[in-house]
Parts: C-alpha cells; structure tokens; sequence
C-alpha cells in the first residue's frame, strides 16, 4: 500500500512537472522560469518587484517572460510600446485579473459585473459640476476635522507622524464626503472605519499574493468583518439623492447582487476611493518639508492666489485651478512613489507590435504587465538623477507645465504614468488632486506644522508594495502641529 502511495505521488509530481515545463518559442519574448517549480519566480517577485523586474530587465531587455505561482506573465518596459497594451482591450482584458484580486482581497464575487456601466457612472459623479460638488464637501469635511483635532488645545503642539496625519485626514474626510451622508455620528464613525482600514490595508498585499499566515488570515477575516458592518451601516436603504454611493447601490441590485456581496462591494469602493490619496499627501508634504526651496515655492504660488480672495477665509476652491508649481511638485512626487502594476489577461493569442518594430508571440491564458515606475518614471534617460526630487521638474522655465521629454530622441507620449493610461486610466484623477491640494492649502495656512527633528530625511518606500499604487513609507516623520492663534 505504501509503495502505490508513494507511486502514484510520483507519477503525479513527474505529470505536474511535464505541464508545466513550458519553453519559448522563436517568436516569443525571452523566458525566465526561475529554478523553483510552479512558484517561479513569485517570492523575489513579492519581496521586491522593482529590484527583481530591473534585474530581469538588465538580463533580458524590455520585454521578458516570467514564470510567477504558476502564471506566465509577460513584462513589458518599453513606454513607447505601452499603446500596443493599453490600446488593445480587446484581446488584453482589465475586468478578469480586477475579478482575481477582488476575490483574494474583499471575498467578493460579482460574475455578472458590468464593468463599463459601473464606470460611467464614476465618470458622471467624478467630473464637471458634480466633481465641483464633491470638492466643496470635501472641503467643509477636511476643515470640521481640522477643527477638531485642534481645537480643544489650540495653543500647545500635537505631535503625529506625518503618514498618519495625512492618511488619517484625508481619508476620513473621504469616507464621510463618499460614504458617510446617512451617518449621524459622523466623526467617531470615521476614525472607527479609519483604524480598522489600517489594519486591512496592512495586510492588503499578502491577501493579493495568496501569501497570509493562518494567524494573518484569521485578523484579516476579522477585521474584513468589522469593516463590512461598519460600511453597512453606512448604506442607504433606499435610494433617495443622486449620488455615487447610492447610484452604485442601485447598479448593484439591478444586477441582481445580494446583500451580503453589496456590503462587501463597498469595501472594495472604500480602497479603491480612499487607498491612494492619503499616502499620496503624505509624500508631498514630506518632500515638501524636507525641501525649503520648494515649500517656498509652493506657499509662493498659493499665497498669490490668496490675496485674489474677497474673503480673508481663504480661496473659492474654483479659483485654485491655476497651480503650476503644486502640479509640477505633485507630478514629481507620484513619478518617485506611484508604483502600480497595470496588469492585462490575455484572451487570445496575439501578436503584441513594439513601437521599434521587434514582434512578439504573446500566449492566451498569459499575463501582460507594464510597470511605468521603473520607465518612464525612474529611466535615467528620460529623467535626470531619477531619484532626486525635484520639484521644478515638470516645469518650464517659463513656469508653464513641462510636457516634453525624450528616450533615445524620440519624444514620449508616457513621461510619467501615476494615473494609468488608455481606457482605464484612473477616473478618480481630479478629485484626488483636488483633496491633496485642499489638505495642503490648509496645512500652509490654518496650521503651524513642522519636523520634530528638522534633520529628517524621507523614509524609504516598503518594498512589498510595489504594484499596488502609491507606495507606503517603512517607519514615518514625527511631525508637531498647532493652529494658528491668528486663525
Ligand atoms: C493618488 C491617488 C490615486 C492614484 C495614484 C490612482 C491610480 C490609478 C491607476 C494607476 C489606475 C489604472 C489601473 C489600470 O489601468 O490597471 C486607476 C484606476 C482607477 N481609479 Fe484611481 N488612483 C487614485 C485615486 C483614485 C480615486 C480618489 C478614485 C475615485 C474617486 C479612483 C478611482 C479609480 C477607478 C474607478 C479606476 C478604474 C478605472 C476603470 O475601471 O477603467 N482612483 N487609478
């Protein structure tokens, strides 16, 4: 008996091993299995995709094969090809591999999703009069919880680190402008969704790699629970306004989708809305506060446009439209931390066209994958000294936005790509410039705010996060603020 166990697992293993001894063919792109089975190359992939796909770059150019869990995914670094992946939606599907991690992630299941009506309905609550809207609420949200983080004791300094200061109030104000109108305890409400969030999204890119603990699976469950009924609470029971949060309820049930999936799907809507910003805010102001030259800059620009205000109360935010240096210093923050993988399954075989003219194979069932953080973003020959901040990078000299920048002398549609491209590029684009660039208006107006040890430098990046958005920092800045008695 033990000796056809021990057969049987043989033959398996030997089986499992012939299926999935893949090789290239001519026309493919170059292939890296690694030397372990089935995993590949996934655990240098998940301790550090940046270092690992540089490696691999330097190893096999700029487009390569590698074998990750038992998925063949093909990189491509080239930004004067990415318009052969972003173009083709056909063949190359966003919605799929959003479905994989929408289950790793949030246990959610919606098999009949349509992913273009639930956009549309983004584009029309995230642009034009209803995006002006949502600012102004965003904004009345960002000065109430200024207000009373700082209120009780307005002459001494709170301490804080800065990540969390930015995280914590942007995303509460985020939570309350998009989920939070049918609440009636607004505030505590918030840091309750806040806290738990934290813990969620600590653990978010080991529940996308499948890679959690049991003692992580079991706080991640957890906390997912808590988070649900949370958001539940927050959900209408009936749709009685026009907003996003109750039209996307309602796009929910005509499709069908029970209860329990709706409570899970706001989950997904509070990461997907709330997940990037923060941290965002939290690398702007850090450089910022690191950089003297470009604070002045930045209060320079804003002050400017403040003595143009009728009210000493401060700006219209209409009126905060023209910003050069914020965009250029915001530019150059996201090209040195948004590091998002844009990630594509592939449905058919096809021919994937590079922008030289090379042409490769590209098999059905495969990932495509593009990572603009290592190029365009970090390309030292598309951007002097990559790792520097520079604030004025993206500016003219006339102090107009700099748009034009070159590989190779060919000059770049894709310079940098914080926001994605193509038909899924980001639509929440504006409103998260707009909230970071409300939160530091307040900041370098309402609030005395500055370094607990003026010789800090920026923290690193953690490594684990790349391909999930924004990158997050290991350990933080200690930061003290007040309000300004003036104020
Ligand atoms: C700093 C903040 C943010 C960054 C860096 C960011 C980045 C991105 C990127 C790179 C993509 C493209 C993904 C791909 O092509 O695979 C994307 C898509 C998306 N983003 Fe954002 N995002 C941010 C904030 C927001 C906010 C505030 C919202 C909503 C209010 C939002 C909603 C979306 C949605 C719905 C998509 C999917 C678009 C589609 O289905 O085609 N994002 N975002």
């Amino acid at each position: 008996m033990f000796w056809t166990t021990l057969l049987l697992l043989h033959c398996v293993l030997v089986l499992f091993l012939i299926l999935s001894n893949r090789s290239r063919s001519k026309k493919e792109p170059p292939l890296d299995k690694g030397i372990i089975p089935w995993l590949g190359h996934a655990l240098e992939f998940g301790r550090d995709a940046s270092k690992f796909l540089t490696r691999m770059k330097l190893k096999h150019g700029d487009i390569f094969t590698v074998r990750v869990a038992g998925h063949y995914v093909t990189v491509l670094l080239d930004p004067d090809s990415y318009d052969a992946v972003l173009q083709d939606s056909v063949t190359l599907d966003f919605t799929r591999y959003a479905q994989v991690l929408m289950q790793r992630i949030f246990s959610l299941s919606l098999p009949n999703h349509n992913n273009s009506t639930e956009k549309a309905l983004m584009m029309r609550h995230f642009q034009g009069d209803s995006l002006t809207c949502l600012n102004s609420v965003m904004e009345g949200n960002l000065q109430a919880l200024l207000q009373s983080e700082t209120i009780q004791d307005q002459k001494n300094w709170k301490q804080d680190g800065l990540f969390n200061f930015c995280y914590s109030l942007l995303f509460r104000a985020g939570y309350l402008t998009l989920f939070g109108a049918e609440q009636s305890n607004h505030y505590t409400d918030s840091s309750a969704v806040y806290k738990e969030f934290r813990k969620f999204d600590s653990l978010l890119t080991k529940m996308a790699r499948n890679m959690l603990n049991p003692e992580e699976k079991r706080i991640a469950g957890s906390v997912r629970q808590q988070l649900w009924s949370l958001l539940s609470a927050a959900l209408p029971g009936e749709k009685t306004e026009d907003t996003w949060l109750q039209n996307y309820l309602q796009h929910l049930k005509d499709e069908a989708v029970d209860e329990e999936m709706q409570k899970r799907a706001m989950l997904l809507q509070l990461w997907a809305t709330q997940g990037n910003v923060g941290p965002a805010a939290f690398w702007l102001l850090g450089f910022l506060l690191i950089n003297p030259e470009a604070m002045n800059a930045v209060k320079k620009e804003f002050d400017s446009l403040l003595l143009q205000a009728d009210s000493p109360q401060g700006l219209p935010f209409d009126k905060l439209q023209n910003t050069p240096v914020f965009d250029s210093v915001l530019n150059e923050t996201l090209r040195l931390t948004a590091a998002p993988f844009i990630t594509r399954e592939v449905l058919h075989s096809k021919t994937l066209c590079m922008a030289d003219g090379r042409e490769y194979d590209i098999r059905k069932g495969d990932r495509m994958c593009l990572f603009p953080y290592i190029s365009p973003q970090m390309d030292p020959e598309i951007h002097e000294e990559p790792e520097k901040f520079k604030y004025d990078r993206f500016l003219n000299s006339n102090g107009s936005e700099k748009r034009e920048f070159y590989k190779g002398g060919r000059r770049l549609k894709y310079y940098t790509m914080p926001w994605g491209a193509g038909k899924n590029k980001c639509v929440g684009q504006q409103f998260a410039i707009s909230s970071i660039k409300q939160l530091l208006l307040m900041v370098l107006t309402r609030l005395d705010l500055e370094l607990c040890d003026p010789a800090s430098t920026m923290p690193k990046g953690n490594p684990s996060r790349y391909g999930f958005g924004v990158l997050q920092p290991e350990g933080d800045m200690e930061i003290r603020y007040k309000l300004r008695c003036t104020l």
